[in-house]
């Protein structure tokens, strides 16, 4: 078998090993060789990691001087929303996390200093004895910067991978990581939940803008270059000042999952599992990185956090990974007989740390209650924490002093520049027809649709939040829209900018440039069925027909985490520019459309293609969705090649949605559309958005919502009402909807719910069209049998509404619960539907 050495600083040799590690060697071999190494195998050559035998002696002394309870400590993740600095330093937790969208006081402006501060007293805790004699272990906090310091308000955002794919260019995805490391370590954190290695597959997947590419090479070379960029070169720089740890994440086959399922099962021989998807871990290996999170998926049907033959003998065996496993969020507790908080098959499958946001004390005292019963390997835990320590003292987290973080002064650096770039060299340009582009700044250029002005959206998710719900461009500081770019270059060259549909005629355009395309989402809610953008909704080809009737040339720019069917707005575009998830810099996509004033090429488009794009909103008998452009394509500006008229057979016909026939979803997870989820501020009648996966408090401070998790993460809302001053939270739409229809059906509003508190007296449900047509049910008797702390799913009669007064024919409020006293529960699964499925029925009124 051929042995390739993995590049780890500290150049030791098995000839200078100091006799009194021998012991020590003679251990680590002893549970390498638990698992056996699978066959000289379609992995590749097994990879021996570099021992050194200085730091595995330190490592063996603080364990040696560990208690149990320290130990079960060290393998447990909690997010910081739910476990304070004492707690770290009481159960001794060796590592905290704040999710997308949690922020120092759940504040999702704060300030740098108040992020070094929890981090400053994170750290200072840990470093404090969890009892006298136990050795002190700095805790790590881990951070998901995955395209830039993406939770941090006034942070430079970087393109989506998708669009650093696009780039290819992987000396410019290094000088990024390495740029946010710089930002990470700014805060205080010394741990990346990045790169995302995933060789996506299927478009349809929610995380295809998370990966680079469905080439595997493409992936591992940048992939690759990522991991360096954040952890340093292992030959010099490694892990030194201005880095953090990487995570080569979610192994393996997290891309493949069957039809682009999140969280599915990726069903493949093994051979192509690792030609395609192991292929970019061998590559991280060789980088060094430090940490590897399990993947949420399957491979043919077995949970990937479960699996002992992948996790051990492949990652840690073959490929000779001696950094840490990592779970994904309660990611053990989906392993058939497992639950969040009791989950030892996790562990002893190779799991060396458990992400267990909320629940980390149940899980730590099943834990323990294992252990005392002998039923938790010691040589395995012993194994994990081992694995642990490695890695934090690699960080140099040890040799750091505790007030470390208060003492350095920081700053969050502007990479403006750099991510400008980045935008630059991502946009990939599909139709330029007659040579329209590029365009002379100097002429009156207008600039429309609903991507034109929004960082928010040309950022997508994981921005500010999970789902990249962010409201207004005041929540980028430091940010330039689409827009803001154009206009600049035009007003600097003497041309005139126009925004927006509104005036249009009269501004009288020489040209429209049409920047369109998805909102943001991330992981399973971005899942599609086809791959038709905006099916069922013309909202943007209508508008693109209307700017025809201006009869100038349209140059549409598309945002979107994904290639998707676009046929329809390709024809309607004289030129087709794929932009992807650009970031704050959106001065970069000006840079490209626009030459200089003497009419000059600026930047040539020289982004191509990661993924093909597709021909088609539907794939082949095979499954395959034919290619419009193939991988690799893309214009330059010297290409005169126009593009005919593409066949736009496929387009789903156009939802009425005034008039509602079918089930409807009306929450799961997130507000659906053209629903909205709002608090309702009673004395004022003010409503306040409340969408997003992050916490919202009303102005009175009478009702607060935060998201939870019931099936998925964040598929829920837990509602806490502090006062009795009525504020509501509701699910609202604009346009009514008529549910007249599906009234005479017998559909149902049904929910899930679950009283986090005994339920309170009186709590009403309201459906409304106008303050003219309230309805209100009472809510309190029904729930009164209900059990504390679990899952109840309810369902009231369209009916009863309408008998209370409701007009089912123009509703806009369909659900409104408001407390007249404290109370707290949770809410799931909003839906309208027929009788079919088992509910609690809800007496109506009489
Ligand atoms: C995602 C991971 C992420 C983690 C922590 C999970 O939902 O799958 O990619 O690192 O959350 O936020
Ligand atoms: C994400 C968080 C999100 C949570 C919802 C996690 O995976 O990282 O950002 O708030 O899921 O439960």
């Amino acid at each position: 078998m051929n042995t390739t050495v993995r590049k780890i600083p500290s150049q030791s040799s098995w000839q200078r090993i100091p006799f009194r590690s021998l012991t020590l060697i003679a251990l680590l071999a002893s549970v390498a060789c638990t698992a056996k190494a699978p066959p000289d195998s379609v992995w590749g050559p097994q990879i021996q990691p570099t021992a050194d035998p200085q730091l595995e002696t330190r490592i063996q002394s603080i364990l040696e001087r560990m208690s149990l309870e320290q130990k079960v400590g060290q393998i447990i993740q909690a997010e910081i929303q739910h476990a304070t600095p004492e707690d770290v330093q009481r159960y001794g937790l060796g590592s905290v996390l704040n999710g997308g969208g949690s922020f120092p006081g759940l504040d999702r402006r704060a300030a740098l200093d108040r992020w070094r501060e929890l981090a400053g007293a994170y750290r200072k805790a840990s470093r404090q004895p969890m009892q006298e004699g136990l050795p002190s272990i700095p805790v790590l906090w881990g951070t998901d910067a995955v395209h830039g310091h993406s939770n941090v308000f006034g942070a430079t955002l970087f393109p989506h991978n998708i669009g650093l794919g696009a780039t290819r260019n992987s000396e410019l995805v290094r000088a990024i990581a390495q740029a946010t490391a710089k930002d990470v370590r700014a805060t205080g954190i010394d741990w990346n939940f990045a790169p995302t290695i995933a060789v996506a597959r299927d478009l349809r997947w929610g995380r295809t803008y998370e990966s680079f590419s469905s080439d595997p090479d493409l992936v591992t070379r940048l992939g690759e270059a990522a991991i360096l960029g954040l952890q340093g070169n292992p030959e010099d720089d490694w892990l030194g000042s201005g880095r953090v740890l990487a995570t080569a994440k979610h192994f393996v086959g997290d891309g493949g999952t069957r039809d682009g399922v999140d969280q599915g099962d990726t069903r493949l021989p093994e051979d192509q599992l690792a030609a395609i998807h192991g292929r970019p871990y061998r590559a991280a290996m060789e980088a060094g990185a430090q940490t590897v999170m399990a993947s949420f998926s399957s491979w043919n049907g077995q949970k990937m956090h479960g699996h002992h033959y992948l996790l051990t003998e492949v990652l840690k065996n073959t490929l000779g990974f001696d950094g840490f496993v990592i779970g994904d969020w309660n990611g053990h507790g989906q392993i058939p007989g497992c639950t969040v908080t009791d989950c030892l098959q996790a562990l002893e499958a190779g799991v060396d740390m458990f992400m267990v946001p909320e629940d980390w004390r149940e899980l730590r005292a099943t834990l323990l209650e294992h252990a005392r019963h002998g039923r938790l390997a010691t040589d395995r835990l012993d194994d994990a924490v081992r694995r642990i320590l490695r890695v934090k003292l690699r960080a140099g987290l040890f040799d750091r002093a505790a007030d470390e973080i208060e003492s350095t002064s920081a700053q969050l650096d502007r990479h403006a520049e750099l991510a400008r770039q980045a935008v630059r060299e991502s946009l990939v340009l599909l139709k330029n027809d007659g040579g329209l582009l590029p365009l002379s700044p100097n002429q009156r250029i207008a600039v429309v649709g609903d991507g034109a002005d929004d960082i928010g959206k040309q950022s997508g998710g994981w921005t500010l939040d999970w789902q990249g719900v962010t409201g207004t461009n005041e929540s980028f500081p430091n940010g330039q829209s689409i827009y803001d770019g154009i206009a600049k270059q035009v007003h600097e060259a003497g041309g005139r900018a126009h925004l927006g549909e509104a005036g249009l005629a009269d501004f009288s355009p020489d040209v429209i440039i049409a920047v369109f395309g998805e909102n943001p989402y991330a992981e399973g809610q971005g899942d599609l069925e086809t791959l038709e953008f905006q099916p069922g909704s013309r909202k943007d080809l209508d508008m693109l027909d209307r700017l025809a009737g201006l009869k100038v040339p349209v140059v549409t720019v598309f945002l979107s985490g994904r290639p998707l069917w676009v046929n329809p707005h390709l024809n309607r575009s004289n030129a087709f520019l794929a932009a992807w998830l650009p970031g704050t810099e959106g001065g970069g996509v000006a840079d490209v459309l626009l030459t200089d004033t003497s009419g000059q090429t600026r930047h040539d488009a020289t982004g191509r293609l990661p993924f093909p794009w597709p021909a088609g909103p539907v794939p082949d008998a095979d499954g395959h969705f034919p290619a419009l452009f193939e991988i690799g394509f893309g214009l330059s500006y010297e290409d005169r090649q126009d593009l005919p008229v593409l066949p736009e057979d496929g387009m789903s016909p156009r939802i009425d949605a005034s008039i509602v026939k079918d089930e409807v979803v009306v929450f799961d997870g997130y507000a659906r559309q053209p629903w909205q989820l709002v608090l309702v501020e009673t004395a004022s009648g003010a409503l306040i958005e409340a969408d997003g996966q992050i916490a919202r408090t009303s102005e009175t401070g009478g009702v607060v919502i935060t998201p939870t998790d019931r099936h998925l993460q964040g598929d829920a809302r837990r509602v806490r009402w502090l006062d009795s001053a009525g504020d509501a939270i509701a699910l609202v739409t604009d346009a009514p909807a008529d549910l007249h229809a599906l009234s005479q059906m017998g559909a149902r509003l049904t929910f899930d719910l679950r009283l986090e508190s005994t339920a309170p007296h009186p709590l009403s449900l309201v459906v409304d069209c106008d303050p003219s047509c309230r309805a209100t049910v009472a809510l309190g008797d029904a729930l009164q049998p209900l059990a504390i702390g679990q899952w109840h799913r309810l369902g009231i009669e369209l009916a009863c509404f309408q008998a209370a007064g409701a007009d089912l024919t123009r509703i806009r409020r369909v659900f409104e619960l408001s407390a007249g006293d404290r109370a707290e529960f949770s809410l799931a699964d909003v839906r309208i539907e027929p009788p079919a499925r088992p509910a609690t029925d809800v007496e109506c009124p009489d």
